[in-house]
């Protein structure tokens, strides 16, 4: 069976390369005769790409969105998907950063899974002509979004912006528009059950201006925790307690607290940061009153210390005295605990999964 396919390219700017892109599509495509339509969504380039695309449409099977400004490339993508008929749709950029020439084979690779990833991080893929900053950039957000987002975890390059989805994947899902890393939000979000990575050299632009700035960074790490399931944030929430515990406790001290208050203040302190800090971004608020909420998060921490206390003291004293050891024990207990009483107990009604 022959699958219709939808190539979606998000422009700015592109005018110098469209051509070629256009070309290479249609041979690549036409070589194992799959039937296709390239959607272009160009963001009123100033250079005129968007009419050049027009002008190409009449050679190629060619759909031209345009839109009223820059509104960001995964927007971009999003809207060319609502235009999009093919059962296949693959995302990639007009630079020619993403050879048109592997598209066929992951077409092929296509029809045994749900997503395949042009990849730079298999075997036999690579990038050309990279500063080593850029290198370890694309690494380091790569390992981040392994950490942090489990369902991630299995793909080499979920950074690419070269990849190919069945339509069904995305069914009902909904993405969200800002940011760079399309391919993240489909991992996670999408009904994906396979994923497979095709290797491929990312090299370096010939004509034209890369337009990823060093702000993307932080964009990423937005992202990248706003994809994080409830439970990575909840973990993050508690090291950042960890933090203000001790520096509230260091304040204290430095102010000449008794150690007596300034421990209990500065428990309190993390307490409370991690309660709003839950309430607000881990479970985004919950049923009952907001008190109610405050007053069964110090219940489940509450239960959750005795359940480190009660461990690391009996991993102490009937199975091996090494203080800090027994310690770790007891807090690899009492932290699910303080989780799943959060989850179940005060955040149950939360909106999210
Ligand atoms: N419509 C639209 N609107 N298109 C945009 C916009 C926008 O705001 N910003 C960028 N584009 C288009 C570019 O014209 C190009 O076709 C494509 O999106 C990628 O932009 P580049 O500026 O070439 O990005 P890059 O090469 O630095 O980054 C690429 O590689 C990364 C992997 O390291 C992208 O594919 C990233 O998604 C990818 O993560
Ligand atoms: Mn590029």
């Amino acid at each position: 069976m022959v699958v219709h396919l939808s190539v979606i390219v998000p422009t700015y700017n592109e005018k110098e390369n469209l051509g070629e892109l256009l070309a290479r599509i249609d041979r690549a495509l036409k070589g194992c005769g799959a039937p296709y339509e390239v959607i272009v969504v160009d963001d009123s380039s100033p250079d005129g790409t968007a009419e050049l695309a027009e002008e190409l449409s009449k050679a190629y099977p060619v759909k031209v969105l345009k839109r009223p400004g820059r509104l960001g490339l995964a927007s971009a993508v999003l809207s060319g998907l609502k235009v999009a008929e093919g059962e296949a749709v693959a995302v990639m950029d007009a630079d020619l950063q993403h050879p048109p020439e592997l598209l066929p084979r992951m077409l092929e690779e296509l029809r045994a899974c749900d997503v395949v990833v042009a990849s730079r991080y298999v075997n036999g893929g690579s990038v050309r002509g990279w500063p080593l900053l850029r290198r370890l950039t694309s690494r380091g957000a790569t390992l981040i979004a392994g950490i942090l987002i489990p369902k991630v975890r299995g793909v080499r390059d979920p950074m690419s912006g070269y990849f190919m989805f069945r339509r069904s994947a995305v069914e009902g899902a909904v993405m969200n528009p800002r940011g760079f890393k399309l391919l993240l939000e489909l991992l996670v979000k999408g009904k994906v059950s396979g994923v497979r990575e095709v290797p491929y050299t990312f090299s370096t632009r010939i004509r034209g201006k890369s337009k990823l700035g060093a702000g993307e960074v932080f964009n990423y790490l937005l992202h990248v925790l706003a994809l994080a399931p409830e439970y990575v944030r909840f973990t993050i929430v508690g090291a950042a307690g960890v933090l203000v515990n001790l520096g509230a406790l260091a304040l204290l001290v430095a102010l000449r607290a008794p150690h007596l208050i300034a421990s209990a203040v500065a428990i309190e302190a993390s307490l409370i940061n991690n309660f709003l800090l839950n309430d607000l971004w881990t479970f985004k608020g919950g049923g009952g009153g907001w008190w109610s909420r405050l007053a069964k998060f110090h219940f489940s921490s509450a239960l959750s210390l005795l359940a480190q206390w009660v461990t690391s003291v009996a991993v102490y004293y009937l199975v091996v005295s090494y203080p800090l050891l027994a310690q770790l024990a007891g807090i690899l207990v009492g932290f699910p605990i303080n989780y799943i009483l959060s989850k179940r107990l005060i955040w149950q009604r939360g909106q999210h999964a």
